[in-house]
């Protein structure tokens, strides 16, 4: 058989049923104190009109989750995040709510978390937030009840100390000629926006955020306008004329007072964690791509630039840039304790990813930058785990004292299990594996999202 699109293929392929599920079979024993729900966005499309233009980031959103109590797992949901295409082909109607720059087809399929006592669907390029109930039903589109000017982002950064989301955003073509840095406050409104000029409409997809920056990544994928030409669901390519560089914005400042320093010439969608040093430098942790989106312009995994776990310590004085490579490792979704965000942490999580094995994932891992251990996780032949969540042990102050719990995609059953990892005994097996009823598609972002910050409606 011919493959079209390899990102509409096997664990790719999208799933047709929205299912509910009760009282989910349970190997091992969920800890107690998780009460909540697990979260996790990701592409689903529901029709596709043309398989070889069709981008792996363009699809539908589709929404699922666990929802845990007791040591239980209580239900299974997967929902479509509606839009017009989604609700016009399930003779719906189409959600309300503000959409900038007329985006209305496509629901958010990026992130998927809770804020301000809500639950909110994420994307980049545009989109308006959707938000949504607690059982995963589309409530509509939400600009932050009128405060959003603009576009928005998949990978809003928390600050632990205000409260506060912090979001670096593009939107084309509505905004080609600049970023906005966006801050959203405690209660869920816009309180600031900084417009940053910026050439080539290069593709922002995160920020990261220290007590004095925020850190801005314009790198060398930007729009590509031969790929518009010919169709492509999403223009962006590699740009060898466009420039790899880091700006940090003062958390007070415009645009006037960004300190740009360049970086070898490269793309990241994903940083881990960052923080200062006593002596004013940035520290950043990062999943950094040679090169992205050259032969393959349907998705980012080409096996010739796998993304190698990096770090880069900036001094905002002398503008350079000393660029570190931690493992060559293929390394994915980072993510860290967020007790830590912003001050100096310890251990890190990522997914491994690639297109040598039957499946896009496989080990995770847990990396120590204290003493350089780097442990693994292996699920088994076939089998893969996604990005690793990690959720602190109520009461701990461990930075590694919690859980970690990561989507396991099984290529052999074609099945898909939650499974919770003791994050200290990070090489065994998990203290309890759940059975999904379905297949779930390999993709982007989620949370765990305790009842304590949403609560059931
Ligand atoms: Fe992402």
């Amino acid at each position: 058989m011919t493959v079209v699109n390899r990102y509409l293929e096997g664990q790719m392929a999208p799933v047709a049923d929205e299912v509910t599920a009760f009282d989910l079979p349970v190997s091992g024993a969920i800890p107690t104190e998780l009460e909540g729900r697990w979260l996790r966005n990701g592409p689903n499309p529901i029709a596709v009109a043309d398989p070889s233009r069709h981008h792996w980031f363009g699809g539908d959103g589709m929404v699922h989750a666990v929802r845990l109590r007791g040591g239980r797992a209580e239900w299974y949901r997967n929902r479509y995040v509606r839009a017009d295409k989604v609700a016009t082909m399930l003779g719906e109607t189409p959600p309300a709510g503000p959409a900038f720059g007329g985006r209305t087809e496509t629901g958010p399929n990026t992130n998927v978390g809770g804020f301000a006592g809500r639950s909110w669907a994420l994307v980049e390029g545009g989109g308006t937030p959707v938000e949504l109930t607690y059982e995963l039903d589309t409530i509509g589109r939400n600009d932050f009840d009128g405060t959003l000017p603009a576009a928005f982002s998949a990978h809003p950064k928390l600050d632990p100390e205000t409260g506060e989301l912090h979001a670096m955003t593009y939107s084309w073509p509505d905004l080609v000629d600049r970023l906005q840095y966006v801050v959203v406050d405690r209660d869920g409104r816009v309180t600031k926006v900084v417009d940053i000029p910026v050439s080539d409409m290069p593709m922002v997809h995160d920020i990261s955020i220290t007590p004095n920056h925020a850190v801005i990544y314009d790198l060398s994928v930007t729009v590509r306008f031969d790929l518009l030409e010919q169709g492509f669901q999403l223009p962006v390519g590699w740009n060898p004329d466009h420039p790899s560089r880091i700006g940090l914005l003062p958390r007070s400042g415009s645009a006037d007072d960004i300190v740009w320093c360049e970086v070898e010439q490269c793309f990241l969608f994903h940083p881990l964690n960052a923080y200062e040093r006593d002596d004013g430098h940035v520290v950043i942790d990062v999943c950094r791509y040679e090169n992205l989106f050259v032969d393959d312009v349907l998705g980012p995994f080409s096996v010739d630039s796998p993304p190698t776990l990096d770090r880069w310590t900036i001094d905002p004085v002398s503008r350079k840039v000393h660029e570190e490579r931690i493992d060559d490792r293929a390394h994915e979704f980072p993510r860290h304790d967020p007790r830590v965000g912003l001050r100096e942490h310890r251990f890190g999580y990522t997914a491994t990813v690639g297109y040598e094995g039957p499946s896009l994932h496989g080990s995770i891992y847990k990396t120590d930058y204290r003493t350089g251990a780097l442990t693994e996780h292996d699920f088994g032949a076939g089998r893969g785990g996604a990005e690793p969540v990690f959720v602190p042990r109520d009461g701990s102050t461990g930075e590694d004292d919690g859980w970690v719990m990561v989507l396991v995609h099984d290529a052999a059953t074609d099945g898909a299990e939650l499974h919770i990892i003791d994050a200290i005994d990070f090489a065994s097996p998990a203290v309890a594996v759940i059975d999904l009823p379905q297949r779930v598609p390999i993709g982007f972002h989620g949370n765990w999202v305790g009842d304590d910050s949403v609560p059931p409606a």
